[in-house]
């Protein structure tokens, strides 16, 4: 397959926030056999960005070297002992590739249905919802190392995999293109309503001995209602992580603020809700110019329409002053910035 390098492409359509950036050069992956033609091009020792949906990207200014887009697809798997093994091209569509393991009645990935973006991205920020994470069902992904030219397998246990983070967001960002994932999934799985929204959904609806479709059907809609439509609201979902913190900092911080959201880690750390945070700071709904944050969810700042990515990240900024001032908690953006 040809290298087709477009110029001066608008990146609207390429980011779920639809900010109108431009980007200096553009191609698009359809095959990964373009890699290693693209590295012997030189494509690499410039400047590059790798983009699957851009669901979780906010673009502040024009991008001055290559954006390489992942579109490859293709979707296969084998049954061994009590395994399922899925391989997804990068490409694929999280949410496709998630209804096509619901088709199959394979469970594992159902909870986590409806998070936007590509499979190639599922890897980098270890992507999780309603009590499942992208590292329960991690096997192994093919990736390309931009520095070498040479494709290479990372196995769950070289990922380095925690909340919201992964090898691929920390010691190795931005050298490796990923070019398929494969999951593993047990045939006799066991289904996960361990969280409090699943179970109200599943009781109102009267359902007591759910399906992998009835849990990824449930998730679905408490989606839709709590969080905006990037089809229609420019968002790029939660933009802070939720931050972990010592358990001695939690029990003064409780004893302040004794409604706090939190959840045990392990003995030493806690998790704290930051959308609990950042809505007793009073931005819930709020609108700051162009931006606003989401009415039904605090953790969400939302595109007005013409907000830049700079007057978004502006606001992201004064939430994090407020919050800081607040509660002594610094939080972190979950939204890889450009
Ligand atoms: P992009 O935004 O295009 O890229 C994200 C990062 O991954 C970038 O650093 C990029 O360089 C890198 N990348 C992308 N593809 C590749 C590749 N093939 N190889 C190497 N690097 C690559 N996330 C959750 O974890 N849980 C949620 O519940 C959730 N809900 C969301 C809800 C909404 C409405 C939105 C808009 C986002 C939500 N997100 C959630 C965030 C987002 O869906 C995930 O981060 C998703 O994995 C991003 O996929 P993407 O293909 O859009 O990645
Ligand atoms: N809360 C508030 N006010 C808010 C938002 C939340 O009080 O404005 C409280 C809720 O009432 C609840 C708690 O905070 O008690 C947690 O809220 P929720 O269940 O909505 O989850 P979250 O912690 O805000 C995380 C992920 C989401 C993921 C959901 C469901 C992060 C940063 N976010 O949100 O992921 O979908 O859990 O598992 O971990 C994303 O990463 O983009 C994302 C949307």
């Amino acid at each position: 397959m040809t290298n087709t390098i477009q110029q001066h492409i608008s990146l609207k359509t390429y980011n779920t926030f639809g900010i109108e950036v431009f980007c200096k050069d553009f191609i698009k992956i359809a095959d990964e056999s373009q890699l290693p033609s693209l590295f012997k091009e030189g494509h690499f020792s410039r400047k590059f960005f790798v983009l699957g949906g851009g669901s979780n990207v906010l673009f502040t200014k024009d991008y001055t070297g290559l954006v390489i887009q992942m579109s490859n697809k293709g979707i296969t798997h084998f049954i061994e002992g009590n395994f399922i093994y899925i391989t997804a091209k990068a490409g694929e569509v999280w949410n496709d590739f998630v209804w096509y393991c619901v088709e199959h009645n394979f469970g594992g990935v159902e909870n986590m249905a409806l998070i936007p973006g590509t499979v190639g991205a599922s890897p980098i920020q270890n992507i999780g919802a309603y009590g499942t994470e992208l590292m329960d069902v991690f096997y192994s992904c093919q990736a390309f190392d931009t520095t070498t030219g040479e494709f290479t397998t990372f196995r769950n246990n070289d990922c380095e995999f925690t909340y919201r983070d992964s090898i691929f967001k920390s010691k190795y960002k931005g050298r490796f293109i990923i070019t398929s994932v494969t999951y593993k999934l047990h045939l006799h799985h066991k289904i996960n309503t361990s969280y409090g929204a699943i179970n109200m959904e599943l009781q109102k609806r009267g359902i007591s001995s759910p399906t992998i479709r009835d849990i990824a059907e449930v998730v679905s809609h408490i989606r839709v209602e709590k969080l905006p439509d990037p089809s229609t609201i420019g968002n790029a979902g939660s933009f802070f992580k939720n931050p972990i913190i010592p358990t001695k900092v939690f029990d003064k911080l409780q004893k302040i603020y004794p409604d706090i959201i939190f959840y045990t880690i392990d003995e030493n750390h806690v998790k704290l809700a930051a959308g609990w945070m950042i809505e007793s700071c009073g931005w819930k709904g709020k609108i700051d110019g162009n931006v606003a944050i989401w009415k039904n969810q605090a953790l969400v700042i939302t595109n007005l329409g013409n907000a830049s990515g700079s007057e978004i990240h502006l606001t992201s900024s004064k939430i994090m002053n407020d919050v800081y001032k607040k509660f002594g908690i610094k939080l972190e953006r979950e939204v890889n910035i450009l």
